[in-house]
């Protein structure tokens, strides 16, 4: 089925102007980016962003990471769009990450990992309403 999903460039990748090469890795698997914004996230959002996180000891240096230079928040829609835009990033870890993968190519550590997707369908309609209005999302 056509599926919506959230995808997050991370500030290792805006950092690295690598946003062009990332986005042509989604494009060219046939997911369609049908909106799009830079932002620089305040910690407020991004704490609330990452809040199933909350108690995992690894969540402060996430929000300080994530708030510390501009991502690019997306949608990407297409056929299978979640599973697929998991398939294309990559494990978590790029250590963990297979050949081709995004996190594999790009990535520099498990929080420097270049991108975020959502990891279901339920979470994705959750994180898309969370970043964008309808009237944003132009399929
Ligand atoms: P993301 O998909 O954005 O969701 C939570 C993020 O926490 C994850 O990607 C990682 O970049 C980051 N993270 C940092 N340390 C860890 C860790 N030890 N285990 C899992 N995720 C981690």
């Amino acid at each position: 089925a056509i599926e919506r999903t959230l995808s997050i460039l991370k500030p290792d990748a805006t950092r690295r102007n690598l946003t062009g090469k990332i986005n042509a890795r989604f494009e060219e698997a046939g997911l369609r980016i049908i909106a799009q914004r830079r932002i620089l996230m305040s910690e407020a959002i991004a704490g609330q962003f990452y809040a199933v996180h909350r108690e995992r000891p690894f969540f402060k240096d996430l929000v300080s990471f994530m708030t510390s230079g501009p991502v690019v928040v997306q949608v990407l829609e297409g056929e299978n769009a979640v599973a697929k835009n998991r398939e294309i990033m990559g494990a978590t870890n790029p250590a963990n990450a297979a050949p081709g993968t995004i996190r594999k190519d790009f990535a520099e550590s498990i929080e420097a990992n270049s991108v975020h997707g959502s990891d279901s369908l339920e979470n994705a309609a959750i994180e898309v309403a969370f970043f964008f209005a309808t009237s944003e999302i132009v399929a």
